[in-house]
């Protein structure tokens, strides 16, 4: 069964089609990248499918169900581009809030286990609105998987990360077992995380399968890097 489908979803900014006939889905429990150049239309599929924005056309479902529903955000976790945690509170706060809202039994416990996952202890007493820019990316991180989602949505999960936490969290988000989808414009980032990639410039899938398909593709010892970029230019 189909966890996640897009069907010719068309979404238009004033005159600028910021997604133009965008068709693809994901089988429950599979793992996926959004690939694509800045401006592809990542963030704007991440929205319409948490339910922020509403396409102009085309049909979207998440388990059947339209998204933004009561039922589908019980089992959904969206991470946005801007940071999710309430800036007055402590990262403490924010978490053992965060499981209370989403009616975690026990949200001090819960709270304790994530500031030690993500080596967010020392932080712990800190205002949200204080700590640095890669510690809120944490933290947020911490806030919208606080229920062990079983749809993951992550806009660029590791912007502004240093290299050490972004292997923590690759590590971390390893061993979740939901149905994902991340955008990334980075596709190293996309094959560690990832088997299979939804490639998409200028609102339209340029190219999708899995990445060892991907990989075949190219040249003898040819970085799949590469090999993606031509696949982009291709289309350019
Ligand atoms: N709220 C908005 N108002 C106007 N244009 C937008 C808005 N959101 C996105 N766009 C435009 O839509 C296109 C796709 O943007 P976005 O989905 O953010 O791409 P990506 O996340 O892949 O970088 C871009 O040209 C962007 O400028
Ligand atoms: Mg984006």
């Amino acid at each position: 069964m189909d966890c996640i489908v897009l069907s010719n979803v068309v979404k238009r900014f004033g005159n600028v089609y910021a997604i133009n006939g965008l068709t693809f889905s994901i089988p429950c429990g599979g793992r996926y990248a959004l690939l694509g150049p800045n401006g592809a239309g990542k963030s704007t599929t991440m929205k319409i499918l948490a339910g922020l924005i509403k396409q102009d056309s085309g049909d979207v479902s998440i388990k059947g169900m339209k998204p933004g529903t009561k039922q589908v955000k019980k089992f959904l976790a969206y991470l946005p581009e801007d940071p999710v945690p309430y800036r007055i509170l402590t990262a403490r706060e924010n978490l053992e809030y965060f499981a209370s809202l989403r009616g975690i039994p026990d949200p001090k416990g819960r709270a304790e286990e994530l500031l030690e996952l993500l080596d967010l202890k020392q932080y712990e007493k800190v205002q949200a609105g204080k700590l640095s820019r890669g510690n809120q990316q944490k933290l947020s991180l911490a806030l919208v998987l606080i229920h062990n989602p079983e749809i993951v949505l992550l806009d660029e999960p590791l912007n502004y990360l240093d290299i050490p936490t972004q292997e923590k969290v690759i590590g971390l988000l390893r061993n979740l077992n939901s149905t994902f989808l991340i955008s990334t414009h980075i596709m190293s980032i996309a094959s560690r995380l990832t088997d299979h990639v939804v490639m998409i410039s200028k609102g339209r899938v340029v190219w999708t399968g899995s990445i060892s398909d991907l990989k075949a593709m190219g040249r003898e010892d040819e970085p799949i890097e590469s090999v993606v970029s031509r696949m982009m230019s291709n289309d350019l």
